[in-house]
């Protein structure tokens, strides 16, 4: 089963993923904990994306198709997409690639979100180097200020695109590049489920479930 995970940077994919994954017994992918694993590591793939994700562009679609592809193979097509497709040339591929397999995807998720709400959300994010939990500095505190729940003697850090003058490159780069892959899907006459993300996390989570279990395919 394949579930698309569609919504500007922020509007809370990761932390719904996690909630998604371990109700449907699927895998979390994510394209950018991918390349932010592949810049840890040092990889040619993390070099050279590392420009455009600190500067809040898209990495070339081509890059990206390739580590997707390979990613999705890797989870036996039983996975929640999270941050891919962000292009409709991506859309397209994907599209191709599970139709090689015999697959296709079972439900779109739209998480439907301001930019004024966005820019809190990411600018008081921060998140555990060592096991990528993610927090808020105002709605989901830690229980030791700056220190991860799970990790207790790691400091939790900023990404560095969540920066106030990278958010909003981030924001124009979705509004300009990203939305259309929900016109990609709607043309194409699939369901696109939009859910209100700006509700608190426990609800939006709820709406989500809710609208996946009411699809027969889930
Ligand atoms: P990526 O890591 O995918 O970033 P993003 O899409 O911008 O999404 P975020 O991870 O920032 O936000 P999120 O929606 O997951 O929100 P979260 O749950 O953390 O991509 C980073 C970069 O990699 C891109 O800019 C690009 O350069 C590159 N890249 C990645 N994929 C690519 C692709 N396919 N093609 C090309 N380039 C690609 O929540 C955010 C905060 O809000 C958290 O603090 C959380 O606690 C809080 N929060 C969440 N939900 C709620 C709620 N309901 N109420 C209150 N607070 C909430």
């Amino acid at each position: 089963m394949v579930i698309v995970l569609l919504g500007p940077p922020g509007a809370g994919k990761g932390t719904q993923c996690k909630r998604i994954v371990e109700k449907y017994k699927l895998v979390h992918l994510s394209s950018g904990d991918i390349l932010r694993s592949h810049r840890a590591n040092g990889t040619e793939l993390g070099k050279k994306a590392a420009e455009f994700m600190d500067s809040g562009k898209l990495v070339p679609d081509q890059l990206i198709i390739e580590m997707m592809a390979g990613a999705i193979e890797s989870a036996q097509g039983n996975c929640v997409l999270d941050g891919f497709p962000r292009t409709v040339v991506q859309a397209a591929e994907l599209d191709k690639e599970l139709l090689r397999k015999g697959q296709k995807i079972d439900a779109i998720v739209n998480l439907v979100i301001d930019d004024n709400v966005i820019e809190k959300r990411l600018t008081g994010r921060r998140s555990c180097p060592a096991c990528g939990a993610v927090y808020h500095i105002d709605t989901l505190k830690p229980k030791a200020e700056s220190f991860c729940d799970k990790c207790p003697k790691q400091e939790l850090v900023q990404r560095t695109d969540d920066k106030p003058e990278v958010v909003k490159q981030r924001l124009q780069t979705y509004h300009h590049q990203t939305a259309a892959v929900v016109g990609y899907y709607a043309e194409k006459g699939r369901q696109v489920l939009d859910i209100d993300a700006e509700k608190s996390v426990d609800e939006v989570t709820k709406l989500v479930i809710e609208k996946l279990d009411s699809l027969a395919a889930v």
